[in-house]
């Protein structure tokens, strides 16, 4: 077996951070560091450290889903101490971790798994997992706006991948993140855009590259798994049929 796989399998994080540990000296096979991914060992017999701790296989696989809500980072740990994800997930083992990242500033529809080899299916861009996102812009966008996002526009990371964005009506008085102490909601429109690469801050990027600011960003949905009516800042197993049809 790789490696990369045994550990990230044991569920103490995702392959492509455990490929990057191994590359930076943090793991060891019988005492000796080993720094290039893809190294063979013996699962029976071979004693591997992953940051100082051994590595023990899992017993049981967990995969839940969070409302995040804004002002928490998407991290394991954060050396500023500033509020993380993991402060949400209370009761739960250490070895769970987030299937990719929401901004700060995004709220929504987060995965967290310990099974490594979900983690990674889940994040390889190979498999152009849809996700839906709900975004309020300031400002109604134009025809030539909406169709340049369509067919994929220049951000910092390359030209994104054709998106799928429809306007919705502005119902209620939304939440906005970046404008809530003036609670002005004038000249708001709201999009359901749904894309399938996960380039850095790619919605908001994106609808800055058309001249839109986002002021509030909530995924919804993540391939066949959606949000539906969590509470936010809270969390709920997936159900096997979930996770099944997720895999397929
Ligand atoms: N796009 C963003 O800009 N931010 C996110 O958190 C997710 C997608």
């Amino acid at each position: 077996m790789r490696l990369e796989k045994y550990i990230s399998d044991s569920g103490v994080a995702s392959r492509r951070a455990v490929k990057r540990a191994i590359r930076d000296g943090h793991v060891t096979v019988n005492g000796t560091m080993i720094t290039i991914p893809g190294h063979p060992i013996d699962a029976e017999s071979d004693d591997i450290e992953y940051r100082g701790d051994k590595v023990e296989p899992i017993t049981e696989y967990i995969y839940l889903m969070l409302n995040k809500p804004p002002g928490y980072l998407t991290t394991r740990n954060d050396e500023r101490g500033r509020p993380t994800v993991m402060d949400l997930l209370t009761d739960l083992p250490k070895s769970i971790y987030p299937v990719g990242r929401l901004d700060l500033d995004t709220e929504g529809l987060l995965l967290f798994t310990n099974d490594g080899d979900f983690a990674y299916r889940m994040m390889h861009p190979s498999h152009e997992i849809d996700k839906t996102y709900l975004v309020w812009v300031s400002g109604v966008l134009s025809n030539r706006a909406l169709e340049r996002l369509r067919n994929g526009v220049a951000i910092t990371g390359g030209k994104t991948a054709p998106a799928k964005i429809e306007e919705l009506k502005v119902t209620g008085t939304p939440k906005l993140t970046e404008n809530r102490k003036t609670g002005n909601t004038a000249g708001v429109a709201k999009y359901r855009v749904v894309i399938h690469e996960g380039k850095k801050r790619q919605v908001r990027l994106m609808f800055k590259a058309v001249g839109h600011k986002v002021i509030r960003l909530k995924r919804v949905r993540v391939g066949t798994i959606r949000l539906g009516n969590l509470p936010q800042g809270k969390y709920r197993f997936l159900t096997p049929a979930e996770v099944t049809l997720l895999r397929s």
